[in-house]
């Protein structure tokens, strides 16, 4: 893990509340994997005191530069959207555990509702330079929030699109996509991120029909290291070291369908 200044070399708005943020940050690029993430310090004062975690939305080891796609919901974002090219962030990273790039079969399908979309696309790249078949199926409220389709059809994935209003795809939600899918194609791996209400229903289908999978978990956040507990959240079943809950920062955020309980809000 490195604690670094990372020089902004992009920033734009995709629309008005979804923004991409590029970073200079060779170290962590370097170490990266799928599915981890950076804690961002977003202003320069201590207000907020927090940092503020975020996936990998493009990792670029040989250009050492990292992007981040990210949706303004509250103070922290609003900062961190007004940051300028230019500027340095304080970013750890990268922290976690991400995605598994070995499954056996060929086939995987990756779930992502609204910006959930975001750290699921430096996966698909790295399945399918493993010479996976990779499916995406992408659900949101409306057209404006189909994030990076173009981006998951230009490296060779086939992508679904669902929206609740059907102004893009067929209209319906990403679950009801999910199970018409899984009727007639067979999946050797699901991996999935987004709303927890989405999340724990894929984990539940998952576990039913015995398809492995995992999910990429949000918590509220404090030192996103796992020294201070505030991510917790419970597993179904003791570990092997006889702990009851997991930290979503350091035993995660990605987990095994069925590990960790999931409540859908
Ligand atoms: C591992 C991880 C990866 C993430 N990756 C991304 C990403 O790639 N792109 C992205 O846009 N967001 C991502 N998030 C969520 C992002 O961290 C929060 O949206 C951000 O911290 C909100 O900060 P804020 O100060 O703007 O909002 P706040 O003012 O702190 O909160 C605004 C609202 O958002 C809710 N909220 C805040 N943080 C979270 C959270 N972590 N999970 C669920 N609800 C929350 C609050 O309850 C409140 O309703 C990720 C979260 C985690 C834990
Ligand atoms: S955020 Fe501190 S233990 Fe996870």
């Amino acid at each position: 893990m490195f604690q670094i200044s990372a020089p902004i070399r992009s920033h734009r708005a995709l629309r008005p509340d979804i923004f991409f943020l590029e970073l200079e940050a060779p170290s962590i690029a370097e170490k990266a994997q799928p599915g981890q993430f950076v804690h961002i310090k977003v202003s320069e004062g201590f207000d907020p005191l927090l940092r503020r975690p975020f996936s990998l939305h493009e990792i670029k080891g040989q250009e050492g530069t990292l992007g981040v796609l990210y949706q303004v919901v509250g103070k922290g974002t609003k900062l961190l959207s007004q940051r300028q090219a230019g500027e340095e962030i304080n970013l750890l990273g990268p922290l976690g555990k991400g995605f598994s790039l070995n499954f056996s079969g060929d086939h995987g399908v990756l779930l992502g509702g609204g910006i959930g979309v975001a750290p699921l696309f430096p996966l698909a790249e790295s399945l399918i330079s493993a010479g996976k078949k990779v499916t995406v199926l992408l659900g949101a409220r409306s057209e404006g929030l189909i994030l990076s389709r173009e981006k998951f059809s230009g490296l060779g994935c086939r992508v679904l699109v669902t929206t609740d209003d059907g102004s893009l795809g067929e209209k319906g939600n990403v679950i009801e996509l999910l199970k018409k899918y899984l009727t007639d194609h067979p999946v050797d791996f699901l991996y999935a991120c987004g709303p927890e209400i989405v999340l724990a229903h894929v984990d539940r289908l998952g576990v039913a029909r015995g398809i492995p999978g995992e999910v990429s978990l949000e918590a509220m956040m404090g030192c996103g290291v796992g020294a201070c507990l505030s991510c917790s959240c419970a597993r179904k079943d003791e570990n092997e070291t006889g702990k009851k809950y997991a930290k979503v920062c350091s035993d995660g955020p990605v987990f095994s369908f069925g590990e960790v309980q999931i409540h859908g809000r």
